[in-house]
């Protein structure tokens, strides 16, 4: 696609007063829906092959029950949370999104402001309009860690982890689970799909992204390890699925495993992230905090993924459909929402309690 699909200029206050006249998710889903061309929606809401993980993502909640206890004495309850040693206000940060400028001018700076305003932090994504620096330069509260994927050279992606760690950011994110784009077909059929190099090229010059994409580079957990150490920050997994994938990960080093199927957008058939959530947190065995994204979509999914074992939750769709409505107001908008209704949750459901919830009646 040649032009960004999103280039209204509202000013501060109107996005603000946008934000603030959207009382739920769903709603600023609803309206960011609404505003994105067909191609821009194809490439946010899309997944890979026949879509059945991109749907098990936000069904797959639907296995657990939260098993309240009432009458606790518990006055209130605190959402905050500690991740590698920054204290957020919420067990919520948003996850890489790439393509930012499609859904907003502002794209990753807003996100990280967004993110900043309500008390928590992005992992900016590389596939980016807007340079690392520039990013971090936005919020520098906001923008928590950068993200890289284990894909093509890993000089080039070596380097661009050493500068993120030059420019400030706390941890570098290695998404693991993308040696190669997925097989999306609501892309593959828009002739006028977005244009990555066009759109997303800030951090690799377009030789880079080409190099990149060509793929057939095969990383492995030594490499991976390697590109964390070369940046000399703490590095988070993301993209683990399996008890054997998160044991490698945190025995070569990572600082956190985030569980992730990039919102069904790889390998189509792949278990729903909250589904795999168990599995990695007895793997783990407390050695790291595990993260999970996926699906989330209201403050009671935030309680299941706690309940399972996560220490937060990132959300991907999300985030960008409160970018697109107000940019950094609606990402902040979205945050909030979903923190107080994990409070609600959290308050009516007395504890943090799950289980399977088994056949219906
Ligand atoms: C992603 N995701 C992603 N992940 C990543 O590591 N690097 C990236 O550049 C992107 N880009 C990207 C673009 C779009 C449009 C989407 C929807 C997702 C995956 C993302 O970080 C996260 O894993 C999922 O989005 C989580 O699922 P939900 O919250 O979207 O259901």
């Amino acid at each position: 696609m040649s032009s960004l699909s999103n280039t209204r200029p509202p000013g501060p206050d109107d996005q603000s007063a946008a934000a603030l006249a959207h009382p739920t998710v769903a709603s600023i889903r609803r309206a960011a829906h609404a505003m994105l061309d067909a191609h821009a929606l194809a490439y946010l809401e899309g997944g890979a092959g026949a879509e059945r993980t991109l749907r098990w993502n936000e069904e797959a909640f639907a296995h657990y029950v939260i098993r309240p206890r009432v009458c606790t004495g518990e006055a209130t309850v605190d959402t905050s949370c500690d991740l590698l040693g920054t204290r957020l206000a919420m067990p919520i940060i948003v996850a890489p999104v790439g393509l930012d400028r499609l859904f907003h001018p502002d794209g990753h700076r807003a996100v990280v402001q967004g993110a900043a305003a309500v008390g928590t932090v992005a992992i900016a994504s590389s596939s980016s309009g807007f340079t690392l620096e520039d990013v971090r330069a936005a919020s520098p509260d906001g923008a928590w860690a950068f993200q890289v994927s284990a894909l093509g050279p890993i000089g080039v992606v070596e380097r661009a982890a050493q500068r993120a760690a030059h420019a400030g950011y706390r941890a570098l994110c290695i998404t693991v689970d993308t040696p190669r784009p997925g097989w999306r077909e609501r892309t593959l059929e828009d002739a006028a799909a977005p244009s990555a190099v066009e759109l997303a090229s800030a951090n690799y010059g377009p030789a880079d992204f080409a190099e990149r994409m060509a793929g057939a580079v095969g990383w492995n957990w030594d490499t991976v390890a390697a590109v964390g150490e070369a940046a000399g920050i703490p590095w988070l997994a993301k993209g683990v699925l399996t008890a054997d994938d998160a044991r490698a990960a945190v025995d070569h080093g990572a600082a956190a495993v985030i569980v992730s199927n990039h919102g069904g957008r790889q390998l189509d058939h792949a278990p729903a992230s909250i589904d795999a959530l168990p599995e990695v947190v007895a793997a783990v065995d407390q050695r790291v905090p595990v993260l999970v994204d996926g699906g989330i979509r209201h403050g009671s999914d935030v309680l299941v993924a706690l309940a399972l074992g996560a220490t937060a939750v990132g959300i991907g769709r999300p985030a960008a459909w409160g970018l697109t409505v107000a940019g950094a107001a609606g990402v902040a908008r979205v945050l909030d929402i979903l923190r107080i209704e994990y409070e609600i949750a959290r308050t009516l459901a007395g504890g943090l309690h799950v289980s399977p919830r088994g056949p219906s009646p």
